[in-house]
């Protein structure tokens, strides 16, 4: 299992310290939740942000943009050294848009995600779902770190395992939000390739919280 502890629940007064143990833990991954205040209404972090982290940390640049515009962030976050740019398909204007910012990342030749909110059809990803390296399944409304999972999302997982299976693609599933090791092992048994976790992670000790995951 790859973990991409969240950054949104790093003690920031420490950023050096809890980096060097979420090095240590075994995590893969390293999770960038940018909000613009108008997707959802939380405002974190840009692309300076994640160039520093950059100069410090050897582990994969996960960024997960919960933007209006995915477009225009996509190619800032990019030049700003993510391995992979997730944005969500509510955010597009039209099918088109989703098709380009997908096709822009590939070419780039990073990993493409595609994210969805709780409420939205796993079918609406479908048509996408060739193009992606990895499905980001949001298992509590975008946001706001620190929510309860919402049990719904195993099933969700599931059915997309299934499809993803089925196409005989290796698109990863990533899952996000209200992961701890209960909730991440019932991911896991649906399907999950890649689990998020924010609270779970800084909340506790690094290194333990990540090795609970794996
Ligand atoms: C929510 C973010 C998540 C969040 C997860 O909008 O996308 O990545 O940081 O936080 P926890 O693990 O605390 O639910
Ligand atoms: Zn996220």
């Amino acid at each position: 299992m790859i973990i991409s502890p969240s950054i949104l629940s790093m003690d920031f007064s420490d950023m050096n310290g809890q980096l060097a143990q979420v090095e240590d833990s075994g995590a893969q991954w390293l999770h960038f939740d940018v909000m613009d205040g108008h997707f959802v209404r939380n405002l974190t972090f840009g692309p300076d942000l994640l160039k520093g982290v950059r100069k410090r940390s050897s582990l994969v640049m996960d960024v997960h943009i919960m933007v209006e515009d995915p477009a225009y962030f996509s190619e800032v976050f990019l030049n700003a050294g993510a391995d992979g740019i997730t944005f969500h398909i509510e955010a597009c204007e039209s099918a088109t848009q989703c098709h380009e910012i997908l096709d822009f990342i590939n070419q780039r030749g990073k990993r493409a995600g595609l994210s969805l909110r709780p409420q939205t059809p796993i079918e609406d990803l479908y048509p996408y779902l060739d193009k992606c390296g990895l499905i980001l399944m949001m298992g509590v409304n975008p946001g706001f770190g620190g929510q309860a999972f919402l049990p719904e999302t195993v099933d969700r997982i599931a059915k997309l395992r299934a499809e993803i299976d089925r196409r005989n693609l290796a698109t990863l599933i990533e899952v996000d939000g209200g992961i701890n090791a209960e909730t991440g092992k019932l991911c896991k048994e649906a399907g999950a390739d890649v689990l998020v976790a924010g609270s779970y992670v800084f909340k506790n000790d690094i290194r333990t919280a990540v090795k609970s995951l794996m």
